[in-house]
């Protein structure tokens, strides 16, 4: 067995089992990247056009509260696969209710049809993603020298599907270039496209894990037995009480309404990391030099929370900026407000080469806090940059060039390679023996506190708004990361020989 993980070198010179997890990888998030690229619009928009006709800050707040729950879902996920079901139906599962996610919004049912669909995506990429990553890594051997390579492969296939699906997606909604709706959209033919690539990715894995993908990941890595179901049983029951309670408590107050399910959300995805820290902190099973990484990580998660809270909001503030204040052509080419999604992702893949070269020839480079402090001040300029068009015409009333935009997702995929890669790597080196997955959902859930503050705040964004959210929102950002690099020296020390 060993010794065959390391032979096989038969996908650029990589595991074959690498190809089937790209391809999985590189489908589920054409599905997610594709959707988002739509929903917000399909949200706000008239009923006449096609859309929900929500108002725009309640549409706002439900992405960034959906994209706060689908990496707090991971948790769960991660804890199915390592305990019940093993990595590989884990995934599997996950894919199929993504995918009936998707057909569910592809289906004119409205409202019940947006909500089924956020219930079904949100489960289901809480089992598929943690866990794909994870068999990514179980490819290889310890201290197979072809690792780190082969998560850069794994994560350029993430940014291949997340760039092409915001071409392709909103071109299917928009008739697939032949007007077929006429002059409204039809949001249900781009999620239609959205599910079909999630089907692409489950026929991939299910054909091709068979063959290429180890035995091991069939079975979970630490089985749960009767006895540690028990206090399991209890605790969910205790939560789901507790939950039905408050939302009772709402209903009986005539509350119950998605404003404050949004709220009780924001309050959960906060309230589960500090918890999570705290148990780590108190655990026995910590000793002295783990204990000490584990509170340096507290300052890196709270950047990395910013940092993602910023890059996140591109799909939702950028996406609006992209929609009411952008010039939609250059020349005689028109793009969809959805296509400058596209950027992020293509961004990651231009940068990628550059940074990856950069920090094998560097020899006195930056430790890991450095670089998070780096990339916060770099985010928050990103942010800044985009109160200028504003600020320059001395309105926030009419169209700006595409160019804006362009600039300020290329400022926020610098700050992205400083914490992306650097952070899943350093989370890995400061995790506790008795906590190493754990701490793995911990990485994702900085994204989810960060998507989570921002369905708070990205209700006071609007066109009207813009200079003071963008300069304010920057500013603070700037301020942590400024903070944060004259406690480089502390946090490092604290990391325990870890750089
Ligand atoms: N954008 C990346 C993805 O979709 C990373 C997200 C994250 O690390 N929080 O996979
Ligand atoms: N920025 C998103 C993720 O890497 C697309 O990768």
């Amino acid at each position: 067995m060993e010794k065959q993980k390391s032979m096989d070198a038969s996908f650029f010179g990589q595991p074959r089992g690498l190809s089937t997890l790209f391809f999985t990888e590189m489908w589920e998030r054409f599905s997610y990247y594709g959707m988002r690229a739509i929903l917000l619009f399909y949200m706000y928009y008239a009923v006449s056009q096609g859309g929900l006709g929500m108002n725009q800050a309640t549409a706002a707040s439900i992405m960034s509260i959906y994209g706060s729950l689908v990496y707090l879902s991971g948790v769960v996920g991660g804890w199915l696969s390592d305990r019940v079901w093993g990595a590989r139906k884990t995934v599997f599962i996950g894919g199929v209710l993504i995918m009936f996610g998707h057909i569910a919004l592809s289906l004119p049912f409205g409202l019940p049809a947006l909500y089924a669909s956020i219930v079904l995506i949100v489960a289901g990429t809480g089992l598929l993603k943690p866990n794909v990553s994870d068999m990514v890594g179980s490819l290889y051997d310890e201290g197979d020298k072809r690792r780190d390579a082969g998560f850069s492969m794994f994560v350029f296939g993430i940014n291949l599907g997340a760039a092409v699906a915001p071409w392709a997606v909103p071109w299917a909604a928009n008739g697939f270039g032949f007007h077929l709706f006429g002059s409204t959209m039809n949001f249900h033919a781009g999620f239609s496209l959205a599910a079909i690539g999630m089907f692409f990715g489950l026929i991939q894995y299910w054909l091709d894990g068979k063959k290429y993908l180890s035995k091991d990941s069939l079975y979970p890595n630490d089985p749960i037995d009767r006895e540690g179901l028990k206090p399991i049983i209890t605790w969910t029951v205790v939560g789901v009480i507790v939950l039905a309670v408050v939302l009772g408590l709402f209903g009986a107050m005539g509350q119950l309404n998605i404003t404050n399910v949004i709220n009780i959300i924001t309050i959960i995805a906060i309230a589960l990391p500090i918890i999570y820290f705290i148990m780590m902190l108190n655990s026995k099973k910590v000793t002295k030099v783990e204990r000490s990484r584990v509170i340096a990580y507290i300052p890196l998660f709270i950047a990395a929370a910013i940092f993602w809270g910023i890059e996140e909001s591109g799909s939702v503030v950028l996406a609006l900026f992209a929609e009411q204040r952008t010039i939609l052509h250059i020349g005689g080419w028109h793009f969809a407000a959805g296509n400058f999604q596209t950027l992020n992702p293509l961004f990651i893949m231009i940068l990628t080469p550059f940074f990856v070269w950069l920090w094998s020839k560097w020899k006195r480079q930056p430790s890991a806090p450095g670089k998070f402090a780096a990339g916060m001040v770099i985010a928050g300029l990103s942010y800044m940059w985009m109160a200028l068009p504003g600020i320059i015409h001395g309105t926030t009333a009419g169209r700006v060039s595409p160019l804006w935009l362009v600039g300020s997702w290329f400022i926020v995929e610098i700050a992205e390679m400083l914490i992306s890669p650097i952070g899943l790597s350093v989370t890995t080196k400061l995790a506790p023996k008795a906590f190493q997955s754990q701490m793995m959902s911990m990485w994702f859930l900085a994204d989810s506190a960060g998507q989570a503050v921002n369905a708070q705040i990205v209700k006071y964004y609007s066109s009207a708004t813009e200079i003071p959210y963008f300069l304010i929102v920057g500013t603070v950002s700037v301020i942590f990361g400024a903070i944060m690099f004259f406690m480089v020296k502390k946090i490092h020390n604290l990391m325990g020989g870890i750089d």
